[in-house]
């Protein structure tokens, strides 16, 4: 059978009659997840080294960029949800457009997306959870805390000897806490979620509010410093340019981040209580109220200190230091904290989510779509994902796998946009409770906008990614290929049920 062949819709609407998920989340639970995953290391850090080494005071600027290419994938995720309201998101989304190998390679990308994700966050949180102890005078070993490359230059750049051996262990143990949380059920995970998000917001408007009143314009100008070309280590040309335009699109590629999980809101949809209506609205109500937020704290932060004397590891903290207001420091520090917390919440449980929607569909082992008896989640892949995570945040550099997380997400943001296109031209009569507004314009603009994201990456990363993707196809060929339930239609994709 061909590698293009499509999952009728008629398939997927069989699929959300047997749905065994708890509905439980409601319209603004949807959004507080979305929320939950979008706010989190990007507004915490990466604003400081994109404003100090790349676009200065436009850093707002390249929130807006950033966030207008977003938006576009947003509006195309939004009319999927609203017509394919099933977990497995953007792979569902192609499985039902564009064909089977089409599908199996976003889910592929998306495991970046997720997986790395909450690996990439699940050291960010070791790092400001060893600054939140430091802050209430208990200091963590430096072999404790991170991977042994990281601790190695840590050391001597302190001037001790470099340790033979090193384990993240605050990152493992806190991958095996939300771990716990996924696995108990999805109410608690949602309860946990909007508690953290409360919080988060607070502290978010507690910055541009108090920060405010300390913003002195003259920090503002040049708002876009004069364009420089950027240099490496060894002082040769990069091909890439520090401040001017250039250089605020590169820090658009770099906040990029700060962006990812509003569509984690898809996969969510078996547990939606009225998929078809809440997620596309939770998707691009998360989207847009991060937005607005995301670019009052880059005027904020920017207004405050002067883009040259931001700190790129902990910018939005030192900016309150900077001015005296050292009690800030612990509030947005502990924020921080469980603002990653739910991050990671919510990406491993999208992760799990894609992987029953393909374990369903047989292009993954029956093992993915295993619920647990009472809690009603699929606790088997859960742990699975868990104790990779964890192992992989213990012994990895966060740069290594941020940069892979960028790369999955453009791809399958790009994909999405294609994939909406192809629906609307093939199906124009399908119900579509939500339509993407001038969808052939709000689609081309995305893809564009997204792959040309992907070419700002840097060459190794494109290494891994091709090698990545190649792994992918063989897995299609030797698994996925053969076990499809579009072979067999009479395996039906249900779930398993322990017990
Ligand atoms: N958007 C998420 C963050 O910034 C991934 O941490």
């Amino acid at each position: 059978m061909s590698v293009w062949r499509v999952k009728p819709v008629s398939a997927f609407e069989a699929d959300m009659k047997k749905n065994d998920l708890k509905r439980v989340l409601t319209k603004w639970g949807l959004t507080s997840l979305g929320i939950g995953a979008i706010i989190g290391g990007g507004i915490f850090t990466l604003t400081g080294i994109a404003a100090h080494d790349y676009a200065g005071p436009a850093l707002a600027l390249a929130f807006v960029i950033a966030g207008i290419g977003c938006l576009f994938a947003s509006l195309c995720y939004a009319e999927f949800a609203s017509v394919l309201p099933v977990e497995g998101s953007a792979y569902a989304y192609a499985y039902g457009t564009v064909g089977e190998l089409f599908a199996w390679f976003i889910g592929w990308n998306l495991i970046l997306e997720y997986m790395m994700g909450a690996t990439t966050v699940a050291v960010a949180w070791s790092g400001y959870f060893v600054k939140l102890l430091h802050l209430f005078g208990i200091e963590f070993p430096i072999w404790l805390c991170n991977d042994l490359a990281t601790a190695t230059e840590k050391s001597e750049a302190l001037g001790l000897a470099a340790p033979g051996f090193a384990f993240n262990l605050p990152a493992f143990l806190i991958t095996w806490i939300v771990t716990a949380i996924l696995v108990k059920g999805i109410k608690e995970a949602a309860k946990t979620n909007n508690i953290i998000v409360i919080v988060k917001i607070a502290v978010v408007l507690f910055v541009i509010i108090v920060g405010a009143f300390y913003v002195k314009t003259e920090n503002w100008v040049p708002f876009i410093p004069d364009e420089i070309p950027a240099l490496d280590e060894l002082g040769n040309a990069t091909g890439k340019m520090n401040f001017g335009f250039g250089g605020v699109l590169t820090a658009a590629t770099i906040v990029f981040f700060a962006y990812i999980g509003f569509d984690a809101v898809s996969t969510q949809a078996g547990e939606a209580i009225n998929p078809k209506k809440d997620v596309p609205f939770a998707i691009v109500a998360s989207l847009i109220i991060c937005t607005v937020l995301y670019i009052l704290v880059s005027l904020v932060l920017t207004g405050m200190v002067k883009y040259t004397e931001l700190d790129k590891a902990a910018p939005v903290a030192s900016a309150f230091s900077g001015i005296g207001i050292n009690w800030a420091v612990f509030i947005i520090t502990i924020a921080a904290t469980a603002g990653l917390t739910s991050v990671m919440l919510v990406m491993m449980l999208g992760q799990t989510r894609i992987f029953l929607g393909m374990a369903k569909d047989g292009l993954m082992p029956a093992f993915f779509k295993v619920l647990h008896p009472t809690f009603k989640t699929p606790y088997k892949s859960t742990i699975l994902v868990g104790g990779l995570i964890s192992l992989v945040a213990a012994f990895t550099p966060i740069d290594k796998v941020s940069e892979m997380c960028s790369m999955g997400t453009l791809l399958a943001f790009a994909m999405v946009c294609v994939a909406v296109m192809i629906l609307r031209y093939k199906k124009p009569e399908l119900e579509r409770p939500y339509k993407t507004p001038a969808v052939y314009l709000v689609g081309t603009l995305g893809v564009g906008f997204n792959l040309f994201l992907m070419t700002q990456v840097r060459a190794a990363t494109w290494n891994f990614f091709l090698i990545w993707g190649a792994l992918g196809i063989i897995v299609y060929f030797l698994y996925g290929k053969r076990n499809s339930n579009l072979e067999k239609p009479e395996a039906g994709p249900e779930h398993t049920i322990d017990g």
